[in-house]
């Protein structure tokens, strides 16, 4: 038993937990998934024959849970560089939709396990209807990957806490990647800003290991987290999906109801369940989008809401003033930034439950991998 025990202990790498372990091992994974993705002298590198961007007019991103919102950021990154149009849907709708597939469409469909009953499902769908059926996954020996023209592997390791964590950003950084690849194979921006583009996707793994340094704060605005009973997530833009993200994940672990909404959507009906009870954890670093965002917060702010800001130094400089909470994360391209604010997001999750004494590892009715419907 103590030999299992101590076995179980060194699984955990020391952490008290596994999502714990998988949250800190991001900067490798991410480096690792980079290296298989990315030539040392530039470029991006795809497994035989390659994905032909160039001759479809459509991409359908296809995927569950946390998957889904992985291609909820990709849609905002394939739409805004490569200029293609992306439709988004949870497998299970998706399937039973039976909607009518466009010619010169492709379809993608990511999922960790690689098993997901709906996904798999709405794949054998499109076999046959789209030009090409993709996978975004991390277990390569899988049904969804055998059965797709190309998979691509997210090399994140075993993922073990049912919360996924390190499968997300890994997601991410391959979701990526392909956007960068699509632009530049449909011509859509030009080599200078593909090179920066390039580079801020490479600077990846090192602002992760940096942003890791965020944890004790998380911890300490977690014990207060613990008490809400209802915790609200905004966002604008590609950090909307972040927001979507940010309140499943505590959900999930914490059992505390957590709802996430686009800011623009605030006056639209979330804003009447605002008050001092609330918090608000606004997603918003300082990019194109920030004034907007930071507007929203001030109507949160003028109804007493409590609002815990995410975000860099310039935004809490601009910004800080007045909020309850705020968590300060280094400078990041804007256009990258939904993989770095995935990690306050796991962290305040993570934190909130540990404090509640719930089972991080293994929250009650949810399993790591869905293979029934
Ligand atoms: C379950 C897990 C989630 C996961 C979802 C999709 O609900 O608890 O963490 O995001 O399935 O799983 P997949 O393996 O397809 O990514």
């Amino acid at each position: 038993k103590r030999i299992a025990a101590a076995s179980a202990q060194v699984d955990k790498a020391g952490h008290k937990h596994f999502m714990a372990k998988e949250i800190a091992e991001q900067p490798r994974v991410l480096a690792d998934a980079m290296a298989h993705y990315l030539r040392p002298e530039g470029g991006v590198v795809l497994p035989e024959p390659g994905i032909d961007f160039a001759s479809i007019d459509r991409l359908t991103l296809v995927a569950c849970g946390t998957a889904f919102y992985a291609c909820n950021v990709a849609k905002y990154w394939f739409e805004q560089i490569a200029r293609l149009p992306v439709e988004i849907d949870v497998a299970s709708e998706f399937r039973y939709r039976e909607p009518p597939v466009a010619p010169r469409s492709a379809a993608l469909f990511v999922s960790q396990s690689g098993e997901t009953a709906d996904t798999l499902a709405a794949l054998r769908y499109m076999q046959g209807k789209a030009e090409t059926v993709l996978s975004v996954v991390n277990v390569t020996e899988s049904s969804i990957a055998r059965e797709s023209d190309i998979a691509l592997p997210i090399l994140a390791g075993a993922e073990i806490g049912v919360a996924s964590t390190k499968a997300f950003t890994c997601q991410l950084l391959v979701l990526g990647t392909l956007a960068l690849e699509a632009a530049r194979q449909r011509g859509t921006l030009g080599a200078e800003e593909l090179a920066r583009l390039e580079a801020g996707l490479r600077a990846l793994p090192g602002l992760i290991h940096q942003g890791l340094t965020v944890e004790a704060e998380c911890q300490r605005i977690s014990r207060q987290l613990a008490e809400a009973r209802d915790i609200l997530f905004l966002g604008r833009g590609r950090m909307y999906p972040l927001a979507l993200e940010g309140a499943l994940k505590l959900k999930e672990i914490s059992y505390i109801h957590a709802e996430a909404y686009a800011s623009g959507e605030l006056k639209h009906g979330p804003i009447a369940l605002i008050d001092e009870h609330v918090p608000v954890v606004v997603i918003a670093p300082h990019d194109e989008l920030f004034d907007k965002t930071v507007s929203n917060m001030q109507e949160v702010m003028a109804r007493g809401g409590k609002v815990l800001l995410v975000t860099d130094a310039k935004g809490a400089e601009v910004a800080g003033e007045g909020v309850w909470e705020q968590i300060v994360l280094p400078e990041i391209d804007p256009f990258w930034a939904p993989v770095l604010y995935a990690v306050p997001a796991q962290m305040l999750a993570y934190h909130t439950a540990v404090s509640k004494g719930t089972d991080v590892d293994q929250p009650r009715n949810l399993a790591k991998s869905v293979t029934v419907e």
